[in-house]
């Protein structure tokens, strides 16, 4: 679990749409992050779900009047607005975005988003013509203008029985938006270009050479480095794995397409982050068609892929970072600072291969990453949490 919502105040506004009932499981998981939910019901969210439900799974009593009288409710619109690291509406009906858009102040919810300085994200969900209308549109574009932050609602089936744009979004598709506008943009204005995964070098249509690598620690690289601010760009070998929210994805096969991507964005990048595994040969002759076993014999004929993390320590600019990953199995150190030398790095990250819960394809890992003037090992976590830990040594570097 992310520990971007840990500790953070997040007033979730729920309004009269059937995804109400989606919602109870979004408030459930930011909970269970460990966020302070505040839950804030219109009356017509009320016919929908009972306040009960949010109050069981946020752990605390669901607001849903502005002149209840419950002791801590007296001046609850100015409190919650005042708290809140975060304000999420969802589901946002049609009503509720026009009344925001108007800057009405009838509700709790009205004056809580009002008296907020806190980022407002607004998922409206509704039938779509309603969301089409010009009304709606105009409304949604008003929001905007007030800088809130509209998600786009997705398309398909609604529970009107009619197809088309209006789906409150999966919480798959919302969770990195919240986490990044809960984290601290330290990387603001920073153009990072990270590869991943393997290669795949062919030799006939069957058949290619390639490694373990599955990409995870360069996705997760990329995407800590998004929430972090930065505009990342991702060359990616053949990894079966979604691309991270808002991260520009170029996909490779070969070391060679690797080469001229990475080539093609490097020159624009303030960082560059290697943490592909790239294939260090290839097939000398590749078949178009599947060859037969006693064409090829008994040996493979090979040749030597370009070394792109060598080329780019070569034409480094000045104030660029450069950061490469080792995967080895023994020698860590010894063979983490050859490369750094060798290549012209600012930093290397080793990788140990020969255990079960680091390296390839797990989703742990436990790196050493080696400076010029510094030998660090971080501690055994998660990619997620590495890559973490890596972008602040990242950022210890460029000051
Ligand atoms: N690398 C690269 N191009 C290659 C081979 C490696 O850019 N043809 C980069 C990797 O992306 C990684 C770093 O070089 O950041 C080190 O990769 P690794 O395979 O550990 O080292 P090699 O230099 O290939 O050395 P060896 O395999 O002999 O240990």
């Amino acid at each position: 679990m992310s520990r971007a919502y840990a500790g953070k105040n997040i007033v979730v506004g729920v309004t009269g749409s059937i995804a109400a009932f989606k919602v109870a499981g979004w408030v459930s998981t930011l909970a269970k992050a460990e966020a302070q939910v505040s839950v804030v019901m219109t009356s017509a969210a009320q016919k929908f779900v009972t306040p009960l439900t949010f109050s069981s799974l946020s752990g605390t009593q669901t607001h849903t009047g502005m002149f209840d009288n419950e002791s801590d409710e007296w001046m609850a619109h100015i409190n919650l607005g005042r708290e809140a690291d975060l304000v999420i509406i969802a589901p946002a009906s049609a009503e509720t975005i026009a009344r925001l858009a108007h800057g009405m102040s009838s509700d709790l919810l009205s004056t809580t988003v009002l008296a907020t300085r806190a980022p407002i994200y607004i998922c409206p969900a509704m039938n779509t013509r309603m969301f089409e209308h010009p009304a709606t549109r105009e409304n949604i574009a008003k929001l905007a203008g007030y800088g809130y932050q509209v998600i786009e609602p997705g398309v398909g089936m609604m529970a009107c029985k009619e197809e088309g744009q209006g789906r409150l979004p999966e919480w798959e598709d919302v969770d990195e938006i919240f986490q990044r506008a809960l984290t601290v943009h330290d990387l603001a204005g920073k153009k990072i270009l990270v590869t991943a995964g393997p290669t795949r070098e062919p030799i006939d249509p069957a058949r290619f050479l390639s490694n373990r690598s599955s990409g995870k620690m360069g996705f997760s690289l990329a995407k800590a480095a998004f929430r972090r601010g930065a505009e990342v760009t991702l060359v990616a070998g053949p990894a079966n794995l979604s691309t991270p929210v808002g991260v520009q994805r170029v996909n490779v096969q070969t070391a060679r397409e690797m080469h001229d991507a990475v080539m093609k964005y490097a020159d624009a990048a303030d960082i560059v982050i290697k943490s592909a595994a790239v294939a260090d040969y290839r097939a000398k002759s590749v078949y178009g068609e599947k060859v037969k076993k006693e064409k090829i014999g008994e040996s493979l004929e090979l040749e030597r892929n370009p070394d792109i993390l060598l080329e780019l320590g070569k034409r480094k600019k000045k104030g660029q970072l450069l950061i490469g990953f080792a995967a080895e199995s023994t020698r860590l150190e010894e063979e983490g600072k050859r490369k750094l030398e060798a290549k012209n790095l600012d930093m290397i990250a080793v990788n140990n291969i020969n255990s079960d819960s680091t390296g390839f394809e797990v989703d742990s890992n436990q790196l050493l990453l080696i400076t010029h003037e510094s030998s660090e090992k971080l501690p055994f976590a998660s990619k997620d949490r590495t890559a973490d830990l890596l972008l602040n040594k990242v950022l210890e570097l460029m000051q």
